[in-house]
């Protein structure tokens, strides 16, 4: 046995915790920080890696994520302004979802020690369509919806909806041209191999 391999939780221990609902073929790193189990849906064939921390804790909190889903190690998804990830996208390692922003401009207090009726908190849905991927160590601010079959590249800043089939990257994001659509008669051979698994 090697001592540094911490291992997942398979779907018989994943379904005694308490998510709001589970898929089947559900990993889950034993070392992430998951908190609000209850306001979590998670469909069929979801990895979650090492050094997640998820907060879907609450007023307004929730995450759901589809089927075929991929969260990469040391990401960090606060939902408390609701959060889904839809199928057959996923976060590269590092990857930062903020559903909720404090006020940056100085007009109201900031941070988790002070209560909400001196802080000006900034909320909404964060939205990620079908084949969205999302690079290395980006960012994605509250209000955004990013659309099917965007990739988005490392090092990248998101504040605004992106449109869908575009590759975008960087701070200030830019878009860097139109993406392939190839993957789509991949999935229909995947799913019919899955399928057929079954
Ligand atoms: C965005 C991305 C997909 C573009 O790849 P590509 O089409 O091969 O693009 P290129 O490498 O030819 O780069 C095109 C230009 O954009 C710049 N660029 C590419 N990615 C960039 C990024 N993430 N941030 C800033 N600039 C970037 C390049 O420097 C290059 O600039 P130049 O034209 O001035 O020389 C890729 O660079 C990327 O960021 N991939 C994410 C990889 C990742 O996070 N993997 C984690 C494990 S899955």
């Amino acid at each position: 046995m090697n001592p540094f391999e911490i291992g997942y939780y398979h779907d018989e221990e994943l379904k005694t915790f308490g998510f709001r609902s589970l898929g089947k073929n559900v990993k889950i790193s034993k070392n992430c920080n998951i908190v609000g189990l209850s306001n979590i849906s998670i469909g069929n064939n979801v990895i979650i890696d090492s050094f997640c921390c998820i907060i879907a804790s609450g007023k307004d909190a929730w995450l759901k994520l589809g089927s075929h889903v991929h969260i990469g190690g040391y990401c960090h998804i606060l939902a408390n302004g609701g959060v889904e990830i839809k199928d057959f996208s996923g976060l590269s390692q590092g990857v930062k979802l903020y559903s909720k922003s404090d006020d940056y401009s100085g007009k109201s207090l900031t941070n988790s020690t002070i209560p909400e009726k001196y802080k000006n908190i900034q909320k909404g849905k964060i939205t990620l369509n079908e084949h969205v991927i999302i690079g290395a160590n980006s960012i994605i601010l509250p209000n955004v919806t990013i659309d099917t079959g965007v990739s988005v590249g490392a090092l990248s800043l998101v504040a605004t909806n992106l449109e869908s089939w575009n590759i975008y990257f960087g701070n200030p994001l830019k878009r860097l041209g139109k993406k392939s659509e190839g993957l789509l008669q991949k999935k229909m051979e995947f799913l019919k191999e899955w399928e057929d698994k079954k």
